[in-house]
């Protein structure tokens, strides 16, 4: 009794002091004084994520060039495919940022510093195949702490690494689909 919200008081807070603020601090874009986590970490821990994305796209686009030079075409294909999707993932992460009135770091310097993940060539097909999957259990892992950061007090940028999160766990899989390939093949 007395805390549910009545009708003339709106549930989540004061909407005419709502207004006031999105009016008087406009420039800070989407942005409001209600952004509940620290914004100098979310975008570091967003260009953490950037860094390790684009490492996966080098890593993934040198096993393809790899791959096709020794004829091994479905897993070529497959490596580009996913060396796509993380360029998609680098997008997406340097968009926010910007909502976020951060930069981008896409900086060739201090990157692998940055990056969660490694950069390893691998000699065979099947060591690429393990390097990968490697980076992808890294990403999974570094993704859903910086889920758990997000939480509540940034829940745009949450959900957006929960979209990457499921898609970097599908990465994984294919390439322990393609680990159990090759090793029947060989
Ligand atoms: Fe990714
Ligand atoms: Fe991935």
């Amino acid at each position: 009794m007395g805390t549910a919200p009545s009708k003339d008081k709106p549930f989540l807070s004061d909407i005419e002091e709502i207004r006031r603020r999105a009016r008087s601090h406009i420039e800070k874009g989407a942005v409001t004084e209600n952004y509940k986590a620290d914004l100098e970490t979310s975008i570091r821990v967003l260009n953490e994520a950037l860094a390790t994305e684009i490492v996966c796209v080098l890593r993934y686009k040198r096993h393809h060039y790899m791959a096709n030079g020794i004829h091994a075409q479905a897993v070529a294909a497959e490596f580009l495919e996913h060396a796509n999707e993380e360029q998609g993932h680098a997008d997406q992460i340097a968009e926010r940022i910007i909502q976020l009135n951060g930069e981008p770091n896409f900086s060739p310097e201090g990157l692998l510093m940055r990056s969660h993940s490694e950069y390893v060539e691998g000699k065979t097909l099947i060591d690429m195949i393990k390097e990968d999957l490697v980076a992808e259990r890294i990403a999974v892992e570094s993704y859903s702490e910086i889920i758990r950061y997000f939480g509540d007090r940034d829940p745009t940028s949450r959900r957006m690494m929960e979209e990457i999160l499921a898609k970097e766990e599908e990465h994984a899989d294919d390439m322990k689909t393609l680990i159990e390939r090759i090793g029947k093949e060989a």
